[in-house]
Protein backbone atom coordinates (compact mmCIF):
# COMPACT_ATOMS: atom_id res chain seq x y z
CA UNK A 1 0.00 0.00 0.00
CA UNK A 2 1.41 3.14 -0.84
CA UNK A 3 1.30 5.61 2.50
CA UNK A 4 2.64 8.77 0.30
CA UNK A 5 0.14 10.60 0.88
CA UNK A 6 -0.63 12.64 -2.52
CA UNK A 7 -2.62 15.53 -1.17
CA UNK A 8 -0.42 17.24 1.34
CA UNK A 9 1.73 19.58 -0.75
CA UNK A 10 -0.71 21.47 -3.28
CA UNK A 11 0.55 24.71 -4.29
CA UNK A 12 -1.26 27.97 -3.24
CA UNK A 13 -2.75 30.82 -5.15
CA UNK A 14 -2.03 34.24 -4.48
CA UNK A 15 -4.43 34.67 -1.76
CA UNK A 16 -4.73 38.16 -1.12
CA UNK A 17 -5.37 39.17 -5.27
CA UNK A 18 -7.88 36.27 -4.52
CA UNK A 19 -9.78 38.52 -1.89
CA UNK A 20 -9.33 41.91 -4.12
CA UNK A 21 -10.99 39.79 -6.88
CA UNK A 22 -14.04 38.90 -4.44
CA UNK A 23 -14.12 42.80 -3.11
CA UNK A 24 -14.94 43.43 -7.29
CA UNK A 25 -17.02 41.36 -7.61
CA UNK A 26 -19.38 42.05 -4.77
CA UNK A 27 -19.18 45.75 -5.60
CA UNK A 28 -19.69 44.66 -9.43
CA UNK A 29 -23.14 42.82 -8.14
CA UNK A 30 -24.80 45.93 -6.19
CA UNK A 31 -23.67 48.51 -8.34
CA UNK A 32 -25.62 46.31 -11.56
CA UNK A 33 -28.85 45.81 -9.44
CA UNK A 34 -31.32 48.67 -9.24
CA UNK A 35 -31.17 50.34 -6.00
CA UNK A 36 -35.04 49.51 -5.12
CA UNK A 37 -33.98 45.66 -5.09
CA UNK A 38 -30.93 45.71 -2.26
CA UNK A 39 -33.35 45.01 0.83
CA UNK A 40 -36.74 42.83 -0.86
CA UNK A 41 -36.08 39.77 0.00
CA UNK A 42 -37.49 37.26 -3.13
CA UNK A 43 -37.32 34.09 -0.98
CA UNK A 44 -37.74 32.72 3.18
CA UNK A 45 -33.87 31.12 2.91
CA UNK A 46 -32.06 34.43 1.27
CA UNK A 47 -31.18 37.13 2.45
CA UNK A 48 -31.73 40.93 0.64
CA UNK A 49 -28.50 41.55 -1.72
CA UNK A 50 -27.27 44.60 0.72
CA UNK A 51 -27.38 42.35 3.66
CA UNK A 52 -24.92 40.16 1.71
CA UNK A 53 -22.68 42.75 0.44
CA UNK A 54 -22.45 44.51 3.98
CA UNK A 55 -22.12 41.24 5.98
CA UNK A 56 -18.96 40.30 3.94
CA UNK A 57 -17.43 43.62 4.80
CA UNK A 58 -19.08 43.86 8.52
CA UNK A 59 -17.12 39.92 9.06
CA UNK A 60 -13.34 41.11 7.74
CA UNK A 61 -13.64 44.12 9.85
CA UNK A 62 -14.48 41.64 13.00
CA UNK A 63 -11.72 39.65 12.03
CA UNK A 64 -9.06 42.08 11.26
CA UNK A 65 -10.05 45.24 13.04
CA UNK A 66 -11.25 43.43 16.09
CA UNK A 67 -9.84 39.84 16.71
CA UNK A 68 -6.20 40.63 15.21
CA UNK A 69 -5.80 44.35 15.99
CA UNK A 70 -7.44 44.17 19.12
CA UNK A 71 -9.51 47.41 18.36
CA UNK A 72 -12.24 48.82 19.97
CA UNK A 73 -15.48 47.83 17.29
CA UNK A 74 -14.90 49.91 14.13
CA UNK A 75 -18.18 48.81 13.08
CA UNK A 76 -20.51 50.01 15.38
CA UNK A 77 -22.12 47.62 17.69
CA UNK A 78 -26.02 47.95 16.46
CA UNK A 79 -24.52 46.09 13.13
CA UNK A 80 -23.15 43.38 15.32
CA UNK A 81 -27.21 43.06 15.83
CA UNK A 82 -27.60 43.09 11.97
CA UNK A 83 -24.86 41.47 10.22
CA UNK A 84 -23.99 38.48 12.71
CA UNK A 85 -26.12 35.90 11.08
CA UNK A 86 -27.76 33.87 14.19
CA UNK A 87 -28.42 37.50 15.76
CA UNK A 88 -30.21 38.74 13.09
CA UNK A 89 -33.51 36.81 11.76
CA UNK A 90 -33.41 36.39 7.52
CA UNK A 91 -36.88 38.32 7.18
CA UNK A 92 -35.81 41.09 9.39
CA UNK A 93 -32.26 42.10 7.27
CA UNK A 94 -34.12 44.08 4.53
CA UNK A 95 -36.05 46.51 6.36
CA UNK A 96 -32.93 47.56 8.94
CA UNK A 97 -30.33 48.23 6.35
CA UNK A 98 -28.89 51.53 6.25
CA UNK A 99 -29.84 53.32 2.81
CA UNK A 100 -28.32 52.13 -0.69
CA UNK A 101 -25.17 54.70 -0.56
CA UNK A 102 -24.11 53.95 3.00
CA UNK A 103 -23.57 50.41 1.89
CA UNK A 104 -21.43 50.88 -1.10
CA UNK A 105 -19.53 53.65 0.39
CA UNK A 106 -18.64 51.93 3.79
CA UNK A 107 -18.03 48.44 1.47
CA UNK A 108 -15.29 49.96 -0.58
CA UNK A 109 -13.93 51.72 2.64
CA UNK A 110 -13.31 48.79 4.17
CA UNK A 111 -12.07 47.45 1.27
CA UNK A 112 -8.94 49.61 1.30
CA UNK A 113 -8.57 49.91 4.68
CA UNK A 114 -8.50 45.94 5.04
CA UNK A 115 -6.20 45.35 1.81
CA UNK A 116 -3.67 47.98 3.18
CA UNK A 117 -3.75 45.83 6.64
CA UNK A 118 -2.81 42.78 5.39
CA UNK A 119 -0.22 44.50 2.54
CA UNK A 120 1.43 46.59 4.76
CA UNK A 121 1.14 46.07 8.41
CA UNK A 122 3.94 43.54 9.63
CA UNK A 123 1.89 43.34 13.62
CA UNK A 124 -0.82 41.96 11.22
CA UNK A 125 1.56 39.86 8.91
CA UNK A 126 2.62 37.78 12.14
CA UNK A 127 -0.19 36.73 13.37
CA UNK A 128 -1.13 33.38 13.61
CA UNK A 129 -4.56 33.45 11.48
CA UNK A 130 -2.52 34.89 8.72
CA UNK A 131 0.46 32.30 8.50
CA UNK A 132 0.65 31.74 5.28
CA UNK A 133 -2.61 34.05 4.26
CA UNK A 134 -4.84 31.45 5.71
CA UNK A 135 -7.35 34.32 7.05
CA UNK A 136 -6.66 35.71 3.59
CA UNK A 137 -8.17 32.65 2.13
CA UNK A 138 -10.88 32.45 4.40
CA UNK A 139 -12.33 35.59 3.86
CA UNK A 140 -12.02 35.25 -0.31
CA UNK A 141 -13.77 31.50 0.33
CA UNK A 142 -16.60 33.32 2.35
CA UNK A 143 -17.28 36.30 0.07
CA UNK A 144 -17.03 34.09 -2.94
CA UNK A 145 -19.84 31.72 -1.52
CA UNK A 146 -22.53 34.80 -0.53
CA UNK A 147 -21.39 35.74 -3.91
CA UNK A 148 -22.97 32.72 -5.39
CA UNK A 149 -26.07 33.36 -3.06
CA UNK A 150 -26.03 36.52 -4.60
CA UNK A 151 -26.62 34.98 -8.15
CA UNK A 152 -29.86 32.61 -6.24
CA UNK A 153 -31.36 36.44 -5.19
CA UNK A 154 -31.01 37.42 -8.84
CA UNK A 155 -32.52 33.64 -9.84
CA UNK A 156 -36.00 34.62 -7.31
CA UNK A 157 -36.06 37.55 -8.84
CA UNK A 158 -36.11 36.54 -12.32
CA UNK A 159 -38.69 33.77 -11.48
CA UNK A 160 -41.39 36.68 -9.85
CA UNK A 161 -41.27 37.82 -13.50
CA UNK A 162 -43.70 36.14 -15.73
CA UNK A 163 -41.41 33.79 -18.34
CA UNK A 164 -40.54 35.49 -21.34
CA UNK A 165 -37.86 34.24 -23.76
CA UNK A 166 -34.57 35.91 -23.95
CA UNK A 167 -33.62 37.10 -27.32
CA UNK A 168 -30.14 35.38 -26.64
CA UNK A 169 -30.18 31.76 -27.03
CA UNK A 170 -27.14 29.99 -25.38
CA UNK A 171 -24.86 27.56 -27.43
CA UNK A 172 -26.24 24.28 -26.79
CA UNK A 173 -24.12 21.28 -24.70
CA UNK A 174 -22.62 18.85 -27.03
CA UNK A 175 -24.09 15.76 -27.05
CA UNK A 176 -21.79 13.36 -25.41
CA UNK A 177 -22.43 9.44 -24.05
CA UNK A 178 -22.83 9.52 -20.74
CA UNK A 179 -20.70 6.36 -19.43
CA UNK A 180 -19.96 4.62 -16.28
CA UNK A 181 -16.67 4.47 -14.78
CA UNK A 182 -15.87 1.16 -13.11
CA UNK A 183 -13.84 1.43 -9.93
CA UNK A 184 -12.99 -2.19 -8.51
CA UNK A 185 -13.00 -0.74 -4.92
CA UNK A 186 -9.94 -0.24 -2.26
CA UNK A 187 -8.41 2.54 -0.80
CA UNK A 188 -8.00 6.15 -1.73
CA UNK A 189 -6.99 9.35 -0.24
CA UNK A 190 -9.40 11.65 1.13
CA UNK A 191 -9.57 15.75 2.40
CA UNK A 192 -6.92 17.75 1.81
CA UNK A 193 -4.18 19.88 3.65
CA UNK A 194 -4.32 22.98 1.44
CA UNK A 195 -4.25 26.69 2.89
CA UNK A 196 -7.65 26.90 1.54
CA UNK A 197 -9.13 23.78 3.20
CA UNK A 198 -11.86 24.42 5.45
CA UNK A 199 -11.64 22.63 8.96
CA UNK A 200 -14.33 19.59 7.79
CA UNK A 201 -12.02 18.86 4.58
CA UNK A 202 -8.85 18.93 6.89
CA UNK A 203 -7.25 15.67 8.03
CA UNK A 204 -6.78 13.40 4.77
CA UNK A 205 -7.22 10.19 5.57
CA UNK A 206 -8.12 6.65 4.01
CA UNK A 207 -10.97 5.36 3.52
CA UNK A 208 -12.20 1.85 1.82
CA UNK A 209 -14.53 1.95 -1.45
CA UNK A 210 -16.19 -1.23 -2.34
CA UNK A 211 -16.50 -1.54 -5.74
CA UNK A 212 -18.99 0.75 -7.52
CA UNK A 213 -19.75 2.72 -10.51
CA UNK A 214 -20.45 6.47 -11.08
CA UNK A 215 -21.43 7.90 -14.02
CA UNK A 216 -18.98 10.14 -16.28
CA UNK A 217 -21.56 12.56 -16.74
CA UNK A 218 -24.34 14.71 -14.71
CA UNK A 219 -27.81 13.62 -15.56
CA UNK A 220 -28.86 16.47 -18.35
CA UNK A 221 -32.23 18.30 -18.72
CA UNK A 222 -32.98 15.49 -21.19
CA UNK A 223 -33.11 13.02 -18.90
CA UNK A 224 -34.93 14.38 -15.89
CA UNK A 225 -37.65 15.60 -18.99
CA UNK A 226 -37.89 11.62 -19.08
CA UNK A 227 -38.43 11.39 -16.00
CA UNK A 228 -41.32 13.98 -15.82
CA UNK A 229 -43.26 12.55 -18.49
CA UNK A 230 -42.94 8.95 -17.21
CA UNK A 231 -44.82 10.57 -14.05
CA UNK A 232 -42.13 10.05 -11.89
CA UNK A 233 -43.32 13.21 -9.72
CA UNK A 234 -45.86 11.33 -8.16
CA UNK A 235 -45.34 9.21 -5.56
CA UNK A 236 -44.01 6.04 -5.83
CA UNK A 237 -41.31 3.46 -4.29
CA UNK A 238 -38.49 5.55 -5.93
CA UNK A 239 -39.49 8.50 -3.07
CA UNK A 240 -39.07 7.64 0.30
CA UNK A 241 -41.72 8.30 2.94
CA UNK A 242 -40.37 11.78 4.33
CA UNK A 243 -39.72 12.62 0.71
CA UNK A 244 -43.39 11.41 -0.24
CA UNK A 245 -44.83 14.01 2.41
CA UNK A 246 -42.48 16.88 0.80
CA UNK A 247 -43.50 15.80 -2.53
CA UNK A 248 -47.30 16.11 -0.85
CA UNK A 249 -47.02 19.50 0.86
CA UNK A 250 -44.92 21.37 -1.75
CA UNK A 251 -46.88 20.06 -4.77
CA UNK A 252 -43.39 20.68 -7.07
CA UNK A 253 -43.46 18.82 -10.55
CA UNK A 254 -40.44 19.90 -11.82
CA UNK A 255 -36.91 21.30 -11.29
CA UNK A 256 -36.85 24.40 -9.98
CA UNK A 257 -36.54 27.45 -12.75
CA UNK A 258 -38.50 24.59 -15.57
CA UNK A 259 -41.60 27.21 -16.87
CA UNK A 260 -43.90 26.64 -19.42
CA UNK A 261 -44.60 29.85 -22.12
CA UNK A 262 -48.31 30.64 -22.87
CA UNK A 263 -47.65 28.07 -25.94
CA UNK A 264 -46.96 25.37 -23.89
CA UNK A 265 -42.82 25.35 -24.79
CA UNK A 266 -41.01 23.96 -21.58
CA UNK A 267 -38.13 26.82 -20.92
CA UNK A 268 -35.67 27.28 -18.05
CA UNK A 269 -35.10 30.43 -15.94
CA UNK A 270 -31.58 30.97 -14.35
CA UNK A 271 -30.11 34.01 -12.62
CA UNK A 272 -29.19 35.79 -16.37
CA UNK A 273 -32.20 35.28 -18.08
CA UNK A 274 -34.88 32.93 -19.68
CA UNK A 275 -33.84 30.66 -22.75
CA UNK A 276 -35.17 27.42 -23.96
CA UNK A 277 -34.36 24.66 -22.32
CA UNK A 278 -31.28 22.71 -23.29
CA UNK A 279 -31.52 18.74 -23.64
CA UNK A 280 -27.58 18.28 -22.36
CA UNK A 281 -27.13 20.71 -20.40
CA UNK A 282 -26.66 19.26 -16.44
CA UNK A 283 -30.18 19.31 -14.69
CA UNK A 284 -29.86 22.27 -11.78
CA UNK A 285 -32.31 23.05 -9.05
CA UNK A 286 -33.14 20.16 -7.54
CA UNK A 287 -33.78 19.23 -3.72
CA UNK A 288 -31.77 15.97 -2.77
CA UNK A 289 -35.49 14.61 -2.10
CA UNK A 290 -35.48 15.02 -6.03
CA UNK A 291 -32.23 13.90 -6.88
CA UNK A 292 -32.73 10.78 -4.58
CA UNK A 293 -36.19 9.56 -6.40
CA UNK A 294 -34.17 10.47 -9.77
CA UNK A 295 -31.65 8.12 -8.82
CA UNK A 296 -34.01 5.11 -7.19
CA UNK A 297 -35.94 5.74 -10.49
CA UNK A 298 -33.25 4.65 -12.44
CA UNK A 299 -32.18 1.48 -10.29
CA UNK A 300 -28.99 3.68 -9.33
CA UNK A 301 -28.15 6.15 -6.10
CA UNK A 302 -26.50 9.11 -5.13
CA UNK A 303 -22.78 8.55 -4.74
CA UNK A 304 -21.05 8.39 -1.31
CA UNK A 305 -18.96 12.02 -1.00
CA UNK A 306 -15.76 9.44 -1.24
CA UNK A 307 -16.83 8.01 -4.33
CA UNK A 308 -17.48 11.43 -5.80
CA UNK A 309 -13.62 12.75 -3.81
CA UNK A 310 -11.72 9.66 -5.68
CA UNK A 311 -13.33 9.79 -9.12
CA UNK A 312 -12.70 13.19 -9.27
CA UNK A 313 -8.98 13.06 -8.17
CA UNK A 314 -8.58 10.40 -10.81
CA UNK A 315 -9.94 12.28 -13.87
CA UNK A 316 -12.84 10.49 -13.96
CA UNK A 317 -15.91 13.22 -13.81
CA UNK A 318 -16.50 15.21 -16.70
CA UNK A 319 -18.48 18.48 -16.55
CA UNK A 320 -17.91 19.16 -12.93
CA UNK A 321 -18.37 22.45 -11.67
CA UNK A 322 -21.62 23.00 -13.69
CA UNK A 323 -23.95 21.82 -10.69
CA UNK A 324 -23.20 21.00 -7.43
CA UNK A 325 -23.81 17.22 -6.53
CA UNK A 326 -25.95 16.00 -4.25
CA UNK A 327 -24.14 12.92 -2.27
CA UNK A 328 -25.86 10.35 -0.73
CA UNK A 329 -24.35 10.89 2.58
CA UNK A 330 -25.22 13.28 5.46
CA UNK A 331 -22.09 16.12 6.22
CA UNK A 332 -20.10 14.46 9.19
CA UNK A 333 -16.62 15.28 10.88
CA UNK A 334 -13.32 13.89 9.35
CA UNK A 335 -11.54 11.91 11.95
CA UNK A 336 -9.71 13.93 14.20
CA UNK A 337 -11.85 17.10 13.13
CA UNK A 338 -10.55 20.19 14.78
CA UNK A 339 -12.88 23.71 14.72
CA UNK A 340 -11.34 26.23 12.87
CA UNK A 341 -11.07 29.11 12.96
CA UNK A 342 -13.98 29.22 15.40
CA UNK A 343 -16.10 26.73 16.60
CA UNK A 344 -19.44 27.25 14.72
CA UNK A 345 -18.20 27.21 11.34
CA UNK A 346 -18.78 23.40 10.79
CA UNK A 347 -19.95 21.65 13.83
CA UNK A 348 -23.24 22.57 13.93
CA UNK A 349 -24.03 21.05 10.85
CA UNK A 350 -22.75 17.77 11.92
CA UNK A 351 -26.61 16.82 12.70
CA UNK A 352 -27.20 13.81 10.44
CA UNK A 353 -29.86 16.65 8.87
CA UNK A 354 -27.91 18.15 6.05
CA UNK A 355 -26.54 16.09 3.30
CA UNK A 356 -23.33 16.64 1.49
CA UNK A 357 -23.11 18.32 -2.24
CA UNK A 358 -19.88 18.81 -3.97
CA UNK A 359 -18.00 20.22 -7.21
CA UNK A 360 -19.59 24.13 -7.66
CA UNK A 361 -21.69 25.24 -9.56
CA UNK A 362 -21.32 27.23 -12.74
CA UNK A 363 -21.96 30.02 -10.13
CA UNK A 364 -19.12 28.91 -7.99
CA UNK A 365 -15.75 31.09 -7.52
CA UNK A 366 -13.30 28.61 -9.06
CA UNK A 367 -11.73 29.45 -5.48
CA UNK A 368 -14.78 26.65 -4.58
CA UNK A 369 -14.22 23.79 -6.88
CA UNK A 370 -11.32 22.06 -5.36
CA UNK A 371 -11.92 18.39 -5.54
CA UNK A 372 -12.12 17.80 -1.91
CA UNK A 373 -14.44 21.05 -0.96
CA UNK A 374 -17.62 19.94 1.03
CA UNK A 375 -21.04 21.68 0.96
CA UNK A 376 -24.40 20.73 2.96
CA UNK A 377 -27.92 21.24 3.06
CA UNK A 378 -31.14 19.71 4.11
CA UNK A 379 -32.42 17.76 1.55
CA UNK A 380 -36.04 20.36 0.93
CA UNK A 381 -33.28 22.94 -0.28
CA UNK A 382 -34.00 23.40 -4.10
CA UNK A 383 -32.08 27.27 -4.27
CA UNK A 384 -28.67 26.04 -4.38
CA UNK A 385 -27.84 25.27 -8.26
CA UNK A 386 -27.69 21.71 -7.79
CA UNK A 387 -28.44 18.40 -9.67
CA UNK A 388 -26.79 15.18 -9.89
CA UNK A 389 -24.82 12.46 -10.53
CA UNK A 390 -25.62 8.72 -10.71
CA UNK A 391 -23.65 5.73 -9.14
CA UNK A 392 -24.28 2.38 -7.92
CA UNK A 393 -22.59 -0.53 -6.73
CA UNK A 394 -20.87 -3.39 -8.72
FE1 LIG B 1 -21.20 34.73 6.06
Amino acid sequence: MNAINPLAQPDAPDLLECLSIQHARLNAALETTPKHQWRNQYHPDLSPMGWHYTHCHFIEAIWLQERILGNAPRARRDWHDLYFPELSPKWRRGGRLPPAEDLLDWGQACQHRHLDLLRQMPDVRRHPLLANDYLTGFLAQHHAMHLESLEQVRWFARLQRPATLDTRVPNPQPQRPNEWIDFPGGETWIGSEAITAFDNERGTHRVHLGPHAVCAQPVTNAEMLAFIEAGGYQPGPHWDPEATAWLQETGIAAPLGWRCLPDGTRVQTLPDGTRPLDPQAPVVGLSWYEASAYARWRGARLPHEHEWERARQAGALHDTGEVWEWCGNTFHPYPGFRPYPYEEYSSPWFDGQHYVLRGGSAWSDPLLKRPSMRNFFTPDKRHVFAGLRLARDL
